[in-house]
């Protein structure tokens, strides 16, 4: 598959099989989603992987249950949360930010990470679907994450066997402005 094949081809995916997701297959993408860009190289993003069932379904029902998308996470074999490090990605070493978008760029930099891996598991054969719908909150206290990291998106990963079409894009009219 080439690149402009694969970012056309990648589908959001709300419907799994029952079919298992090697681990070492998913250590593959982190790897390849470890070569996307980010704000001075600080690699920000950190993928929580989570293929035990229980804990899976535990946070579809107590996290995601006011969306569709919890029934999506129970219907997923893995779930990934993807978590930023705070205070790096945007800042300057004394601390202070470095532009007036403040901490926003830890949010872009995890957001690039985030395709990177769609793209990479899509070209492995998986399927995926991120998720901004969920609570924060039950999240990280549930998954104990450190006070240095912050949630950013979560990502359900399996196999499917229903590819949906393209949802209708915007024209490249549309989108560009040419100065
Ligand atoms: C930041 C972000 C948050 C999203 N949150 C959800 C979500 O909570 N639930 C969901 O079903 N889809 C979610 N989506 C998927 C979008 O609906 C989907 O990408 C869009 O409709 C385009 O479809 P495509 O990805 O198949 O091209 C999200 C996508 C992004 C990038």
């Amino acid at each position: 598959m080439n690149t402009i094949e694969c970012i056309k081809t990648r589908r959001s995916i709300r419907s799994y099989n029952d079919k298992k997701v090697d681990r070492e297959l998913l250590k593959e993408i982190v790897e390849a989603a470890s070569f996307a860009p980010s704000w001075k190289n600080t690699q920000v993003t950190r993928y929580i992987i989570i293929d035990d069932a229980a804990l899976k379904n535990r946070i579809a029902e107590e996290c995601c249950s006011s969306s569709h998308n919890g029934g999506i996470i129970q219907n997923a074999p893995v779930l990934v949360v993807t978590t930023m490090i705070r205070s790096r990605s945007g800042y300057e070493r004394d601390g202070s930010f470095s532009t007036p978008k403040e901490k926003g760029w830890q949010m872009y930099d995890c957001g690039v990470a985030g395709q990177t891996f769609c793209l990479a598991a899509h070209e492995k054969g998986l399927s995926t679907l991120i998720m901004g719908i969920y609570d924060e909150d039950k999240i990280t206290k549930i998954l104990e994450i450190p006070e240095n990291q912050e949630v950013c998106a979560l990502i359900a990963v399996g196999y499917t066997d229903e590819i949906p079409a393209a949802p209708k894009r915007k024209t490249v009219d549309d989108l560009i402005t040419f100065r």
